[in-house]
């Protein structure tokens, strides 16, 4: 009896709530990566090394984090994204940039909301693969580096269309849209996004993340075909992990 009434405890809202508060952290980390961490603006994860200012372990409080990042500041090269990142959005990174600063349980505001909405419309394995296409421990090898879901993620591959049935056919994937492209007689496998009179913009799959380049159309060889395999950059995942992907792809597929 007693233990029935300790787990009715922990099911209740807190658990709910922990879902929404890392899905929301994890919405936030990829933005911030895909808005702020480029060019010469700030590091993955905060840190040093960018050409903006470290934003880790700087004792900010989620007030000023969100003042900045909504209004920019006067005089520096820091915009303000008010008007670039939707409220959801400017939640999510400014809980996310909180995290860094050692707030633990930043208020994630109305990231929280839409994140819940996704949370509890998951079946538990499909929520368990949503973790694990996300997977931010696993580094650039989870799948969330070059595929977009519901507006996370880095949108580098097409929208995932065909969902395969099970892993041995995620492992055969074909690629038909990975080329060989050339570059003063450097081979790279790429991902052609754009061909233009003007120049070609491509995503350079050497190494993942993909960066996506932009190249003269006269200094640029591509061929159909490349040896890239999709089986090589899905290894660090088993197939029962894969299992839990797919059912995850298939309960949010349109
Ligand atoms: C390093 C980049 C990268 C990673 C990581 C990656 N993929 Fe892909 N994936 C691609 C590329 C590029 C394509 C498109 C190839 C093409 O169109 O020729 C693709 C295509 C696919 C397709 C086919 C989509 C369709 O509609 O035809 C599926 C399904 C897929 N990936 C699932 C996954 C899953 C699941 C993971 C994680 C376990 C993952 N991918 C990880 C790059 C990646």
């Amino acid at each position: 009896m007693q233990i029935f009434f300790l787990t009715v405890l922990l099911a209740a809202s807190p658990v709910a709530d922990d879902a929404a508060l890392q899905a929301s952290l994890e919405r936030g980390e990829q933005l911030f990566a895909m808005t702020c961490a480029t060019g010469y603006c700030h590091a993955v994860g905060g840190g040093a090394g960018g050409g903006g200012a470290r934003l880790a372990a700087r004792g900010f409080t989620q007030d000023y984090i969100r003042t900045v990042a909504t209004e920019g500041r006067a005089g520096t090269a820091m915009p303000g994204f008010k008007d670039r990142l939707s409220a959801a959005e400017l939640d999510a990174v400014v809980a996310y940039v909180a995290t860094l600063n050692g707030i633990e349980r930043p208020d994630i505001g109305a990231a929280g909301d839409a994140a819940a909405t996704a949370v509890s419309a998951l079946s538990e394995p499909a929520e368990k693969g949503r973790v694990l296409f996300h997977d931010s421990l696993r580094g650039f090898a989870r799948c969330a580096t070059c595929h977009q879901v519901r507006g996370s993620g880095v949108p580098a591959a097409e929208p995932i269309t065909r969902v395969p049935a099970d892993a041995r056919e995620l492992h055969a994937l074909a690629t038909p849209n990975v080329a060989t492209v050339t570059i003063e007689g450097e081979s790279m496998p790429g991902l052609v996004v754009s061909r233009g009179e003007r120049g070609v913009l491509f995503y350079d799959l050497t190494l993942p993340p993909p960066v996506l380049r932009t190249v003269a159309a006269g200094g640029v060889a591509i061929e159909p075909g490349s040896r890239w395999r999709h089986a090589d950059v899905i290894r660090s995942y088993s197939d029962a992990e894969l299992l839990l992907i797919l059912e995850y792809l298939r309960e949010i597929s349109p």
